[in-house]
């Protein structure tokens, strides 16, 4: 088995929202809360040894009852759509995992909200 890398949201580019660290469980130095709105997003550059398909997991927390879909993007292609379901509260963190197919060098992963209610509170991604 191989561990993945992370990359902290907090430390990638952030379009409309503010890194907090307001709520307990976090890791790295706070967490991004996307602004509650459409089009909002979080884009991570990931680095990749060789091309291929690897595992990406989101780590989030939804302390509503009411999903928080985002669309995700690597380099620009669509990859999947996660609901983002409640996590009970915001303080207690969920993940969930999709495939992305990757390139050798510099990626573009892009996770943005397509509701008015924004994203989930997002933690980090970890890669392979
Ligand atoms: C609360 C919570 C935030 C969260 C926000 C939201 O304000 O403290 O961390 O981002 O709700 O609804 O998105």
């Amino acid at each position: 088995t191989s561990t993945g890398v992370d990359y902290q949201a907090e430390n990638c580019t952030v379009f409309h929202g503010t890194v907090d660290a307001d709520h307990s469980g976090f890791t790295g130095t706070g967490f991004v809360n996307g602004t509650n709105e459409v089009g909002a997003y979080v884009e991570c550059a990931v680095t990749a040894a060789a091309a291929g398909s690897v595992p990406v997991t989101v780590r989030y927390a939804n302390g509503t009852t009411t999903a928080r879909p985002m669309s995700i993007t690597v380099n620009g292609a669509a990859a999947t759509s996660p609901t983002f379901a409640g996590t009970g509260n915001w303080d207690t963190w969920a993940t969930t995992t999709f495939t992305a197919n990757l390139n050798a060098g510099t990626n573009l992963i892009r996770l943005t909200s397509t509701t008015a209610n924004g994203g989930p509170n997002l933690d980090r991604i970890t890669v392979g």
